[in-house]
């Protein structure tokens, strides 16, 4: 048995999430989860509210409430829609927690007792009116290349230059509008990255299971050379920049940038996770304390590769202790919306809470494992989603369960017939059940989520393809002890189904399950599969569910455009 950690990208703050951020790391990180379980494993799976930043300080204004208040209600949210799609958590934290702020200054002292921090002065711009600094996405002005009148402070969207915001012409605050503005000097902590770059590559060398994107995503940033990284910024919401237990001087009104704290949160949930069940997070992420033989798998999507692969393992790194990092990097493209993005400011795209008013989290996890923006970008259509729905979920995992536990119901009442001896057609069955579960396993165990859910639905088709040619309608009139055979085994099929099923589908794997009187969730299918078609013993009685999959109509897919947009948004 393996100890594996698991985490997927921490969601932002502000707001539900869409279903692309859902598709990009945190379901397929309960799909692995899930099954690593199955597999008996002894499995962690950890994520987390991102709640620090000026974007939430900001939305908590908006909304009219203190930025505690806004964060713990939006981290009660996302929690709550989070377990509505099944998605199995040990632990859902905030990377606003005590832990949390402990660890990051823990590590901000390593760094600067090891050399790696320096404080220099920054010019940035201050908005008089906003009374704050403005990070340079919330100054807007006219370009000074192309005279685009809405440049943003980092880059003009209209001519792709990258800008530095106190080159924008007539510039205001996107926050207010004001132009009430000035440049002003304030301190700052550096974490001296370029010391750490030759360690930063070996240490990046020496993982060969990242995902390619992810390996070409940091040695892309590692070629162009690192940069020093500002970690500290002037803003009140964050955690306190001190310096062994003390305030540092001059830090007062500065806490550490959000994208310094919020990779370290992943050790943080742990120990709030440890701290909420006696556990022990130690022996999850200190090496000193067996965290060598874990195995940790971080799945996310790509624009998080580059704080995965070098500004958290600088942190690591530079600290000098021996904390655990990841063994697998598992870096997912973007689910776009139709041709366009999906927009959590422009509320473009569905989001997961209206998502689960049309139809339940199956098929939404259905649809984004078989569709995983895995190698490439993949564009969400309803006419792809319907298409999946229908031809997979309903015409056949579930038509297939329909048919065969409809036919023991009406033809043997409701229990699982015993039958003669199985026949060819049952060891053909059987030998291409081991092939395709060798498949799916293999998959699943090397994270190549779209073929695993392709591996998967070619189990399902075994179903009907079985029923179709063994046709236990036909054998009953002549051979009832044949058609009790195929029943047997068909039940049992389906019973494996609900096992091999349940990473992906965990509801319907659940509900199938019951139906046949098996425990949930059951363990991953072992190779002896002719013991596994053999676990529903004959004089169980089974309930037939209701109908596992509806079919999305034509009339599902015009409403469900015309409310959320199409293709011609
Ligand atoms: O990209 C995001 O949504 C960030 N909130 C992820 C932070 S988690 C991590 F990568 F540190
Ligand atoms: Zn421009």
């Amino acid at each position: 048995m393996a100890r594996i950690l698991i985490t997927s990208a921490l969601p932002y703050i502000n707001g539900i999430k869409h279903l692309g951020n859902l598709a990009g790391s945190m379901l397929p990180a309960d799909v692995y989860a899930r099954f690593q379980r199955a597999r008996g494993h002894e499995v962690l799976y950890i994520c987390a509210t991102d709640e620090h930043g000026t974007p939430a300080d900001l939305a908590a204004a908006e909304a009219g409430q203190d930025v505690l208040s806004y964060c713990e209600e939006q981290h009660r949210l996302q929690h709550d829609v989070g377990r509505r799609y099944g998605l199995s958590w040990d632990w859902f934290g905030r990377s606003s927690s005590p832990q949390n702020r402990r660890l990051t200054q823990h590590f901000a002292d390593l760094l600067e007792d090891n050399g790696f921090i320096e404080e220099r002065t920054d010019r940035m711009v201050y908005s008089i009116d906003d009374k704050r600094f403005l990070p340079d996405r919330y100054i807007e002005g006219i370009c000074p290349v192309c005279g685009f009148e809405r440049a943003r402070g980092d880059q003009c969207d209209n001519c792709g230059s990258l800008l530095d915001p106190v080159d924008l012409k007539a510039p205001y605050s996107k926050i207010s509008g004001s132009r009430n503005l000035e440049v002003r000097e304030t301190r700052h902590l550096y974490l001296l990255q370029t010391r750490l770059q030759d360690r930063i590559r070996a240490w990046v060398d020496a993982k060969p299971e990242f995902s390619s994107l992810a390996r070409s995503i940091a040695l892309k940033h590692l070629d162009e050379g690192l940069i020093d990284r500002g970690i500290t910024r002037d803003l009140a919401w964050g955690v306190p920049v001190l310096s062994h237990g003390q305030v540092r001087p001059g830090f007062e009104s500065k806490v550490f940038y959000v994208w310094f704290d919020a990779p370290i949160e992943y050790i943080g949930a742990t120990e709030e996770w440890a701290d909420a069940t006696g556990a022990d997070w130690r022996r999850w992420w200190r090496e000193d304390a067996g965290a060598a033989d874990v195995r940790y798998v971080e799945f996310m999507g790509k624009d998080n590769v580059a704080f995965h692969t070098v500004s958290f393992p600088a942190t690591l790194l530079g600290s000098a202790e021996p904390w655990k990092s990841v063994d697998v990097l598992k870096a997912f493209n973007w689910l776009n919306w139709y041709g366009g993005k999906f927009s959590t400011s422009e509320q473009r795209g569905v989001f997961m809470d209206t998502a689960l008013e049309l139809l339940p989290a199956d098929y939404w996890r259905w649809y984004l494992t078989a569709n995983a923006p895995e190698h490439s970008d993949s564009a969400f259509t309803w006419e792809q989603f319907q298409s999946s729905a229908n031809r997979d979920l309903a015409d056949v995992l579930g038509n297939f369960v329909n048919r065969i536990l409809k036919f023991c119901e009406t033809r043997f009442e409701g229990v699982v017939p015993e039958g003669g001896l199985p026949g060819p057609l049952e060891e053909k069955l059987a030998a291409e059940v081991a092939a395709r579960l060798a498949d799916l396993t293999a998959q699943m165990e090397t994270i190549e989520v779209r073929k695993a859910a392709q591996a998967l639905r070619a189990l399902w088709v075994l179903g009907n393809e079985y029923l179709q040619e063994a046709a236990p309608w036909s054998a009953i009139k002549t051979d009832p002890e044949r058609a009790a055979v195929v029943v047997r085994t068909a039940v049992n099929l389906a019973a494996l189904f609900a096992r091999t099923s349940a990473p992906v589908l965990p509801f319907t794997a659940e509900t199938l399950a019951a139906a046949l009187g098996e425990s949930y969730p059951g363990p991953w299918p072992g190779l002896d599969v002719a013991a596994e078609l053999a676990k529903v013993p004959a004089g169980r009685r089974i309930r037939t569910p209701p109908v596992l999959f509806r079919k999305v109509e034509d009339a599902d897919v015009e409403a469900w455009s015309a409310r959320f947009g199409g293709a011609a948004s």
